[in-house]
């Protein structure tokens, strides 16, 4: 099946309240979140997606006790070291957005390293990690500057096409803006992801949490897609 979305974006949300309607710590809502994730990715390969962006961990979420934090990065870390091979084998391009600098040294490490083995893979997974959108289009703007100041050419470049040499300087700049926006746990906002990019993608949200997020609502989530005018700020013919 093909659906026409090039790029899935998702706020995986709910994972704490799964938990607790479970009786478990949250810490487990978390786990059950990543194998929601590896469904995912197969589901949107099978639906000929082939970029999926997830939110993670928000710059926001280091205030989170240090318990839940410490217990999700040594998830991401796991995460990581168990599915490396297979992301290689099945041809993932790992790739984490955000500021990777806060991460902890032995984590940059595996992640430098998991991207390295898998930049040449053609599907591609996006994991924003200590990721806002704020601080991403901040980050963007330091880099653009620090670029004018390097290289008289940027700024030229900058005035022939502002919004394209703005967007290079984003973190994943080759990727496609976000067709549709999928949120879970039926909060309706966007909480700083891709602000920039996803200017005019279409937003879906679901109240089940992301643990629950199944196949059927996976094709929800398609089926509405499908029934959306993308106007894309111009007019339908
Ligand atoms: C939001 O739910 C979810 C997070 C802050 C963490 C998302 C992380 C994962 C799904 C884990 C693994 C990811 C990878 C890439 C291995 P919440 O905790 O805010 O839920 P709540 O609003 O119900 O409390």
């Amino acid at each position: 099946m093909v659906c026409g979305i090039r790029h899935l974006a998702v706020i995986m949300d709910g994972n704490g309240r799964w938990a607790k309607a479970h009786g478990k710590p949250r810490l487990a809502g978390h786990k059950a979140g990543a194998d929601t994730l590896d469904r995912v990715m197969h589901w949107c390969r099978e639906a000929g997606i082939r970029h999926l962006t997830v939110y993670a961990f928000s710059t926001e979420n280091w205030k989170r006790s240090k318990d839940e934090v410490s217990g999700l990065m040594k998830l991401l870390g796991t995460y990581l070291r168990t599915k490396e091979k297979q992301l290689v084998k099945d041809g993932v391009r790992f790739r984490v957005i955000g500021r990777k600098g806060d991460l902890s040294a032995a984590l940059q490490k595996k992640i430098a390293q998991v991207e390295e083995a898998t930049k040449n893979g053609e599907w591609n997974l996006n994991v924003a990690l200590s990721y806002g959108g704020r601080a991403e289009i901040v980050d963007a703007a330091r880099k653009l500057a620090d670029s004018f100041a390097a290289d008289p050419a940027a700024r030229a470049a900058f005035d022939a096409d502002p919004e394209a040499a703005f967007a290079k300087c984003l973190y994943a700049p080759d990727l496609p803006d976000p067709d549709l926006l999928v949120r879970t746990s039926g909060e309706l906002r966007v909480s700083n992801f891709l602000l920039w990019e996803i200017a005019y993608s279409e937003i879906y949200v679901t109240p089940t949490y992301w643990p629950d997020f199944d196949k059927a609502e996976f094709d929800k989530a398609l089926e509405a897609y499908s029934h959306r005018e993308r106007r894309l700020g111009g007019r339908l013919k």
